[in-house]
């Protein structure tokens, strides 16, 4: 494991919230699919695991799990700019109905190329969701279709999110507060 600077973590969205905020998306989610063909919901690894978890416990649709892994911050905070397909899914998409579940759009490297990369797999539709949006810090114009939370440019933990591959079993997202400066 790399070393970190010290730092301690103030709580940010509690996992109350995040629960709510979950059950008012899956709601959503269900009216925009209508359930009569599965759905094939594909969370970015790592850090989508614990939300994409929750989500389709919420999810009152027949659903198939699959994954995908996208390098993108390494072990550090600086985000990368050129995507690399590091897992991808066991899954055919063509003709269905898919959802992406991210955990974070940062500057949108991550999510614009994933969707362009499953696009061209000719699913029926595709519907992207994030659980955190950090607007500010966006370097392509790519959106989700569902957002949980837009926050203010933070590195935040938690809630399946790490820095330098610490703190994803934090039950709530906490912002990271260097303690040496
Ligand atoms: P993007 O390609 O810059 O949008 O980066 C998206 C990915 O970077 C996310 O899926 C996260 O894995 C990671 N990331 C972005 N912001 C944070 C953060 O504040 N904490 C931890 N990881 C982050």
């Amino acid at each position: 494991m790399p070393d970190t600077t010290p730092y301690v973590i103030d709580e940010m969205i509690s996992a109350k919230s995040i629960a709510a905020r979950i059950e008012a998306l899956a709601k959503e989610i269900r009216a925009e699919f209508d359930g009569s063909e599965q759905l094939v919901v594909v969370g970015l690894l790592r850090g989508s695991f614990v939300f994409i978890a929750d989500l389709v416990r919420e999810l009152d649709l027949p659903v198939e799990v699959d994954f995908i892994e996208a390098s993108s911050y390494g072990d550090g905070m600086e985000s990368s700019r050129e995507v690399r397909i590091l897992k991808d899914l066991r899954s055919g998409i063509e003709n269905r109905d898919v959802l992406v579940v991210e955990d974070i759009v940062d500057t949108g490297f991550t999510l614009s190329h994933v969707e362009r990369l499953l696009r061209n797999r000719a699913p029926r539709r595709l519907k992207t969701i994030a659980l955190l949006d950090k607007p500010t810090r966006r370097e392509v114009d790519v959106r989700a279709d569902w957002t949980g939370f837009e926050i203010p440019d933070e590195f935040v933990v938690g809630y399946g999110i790490d820095y330098a591959q610490r703190d994803r079993n934090l039950p709530y997202i906490g912002k990271v507060r260097f303690t040496s400066d």
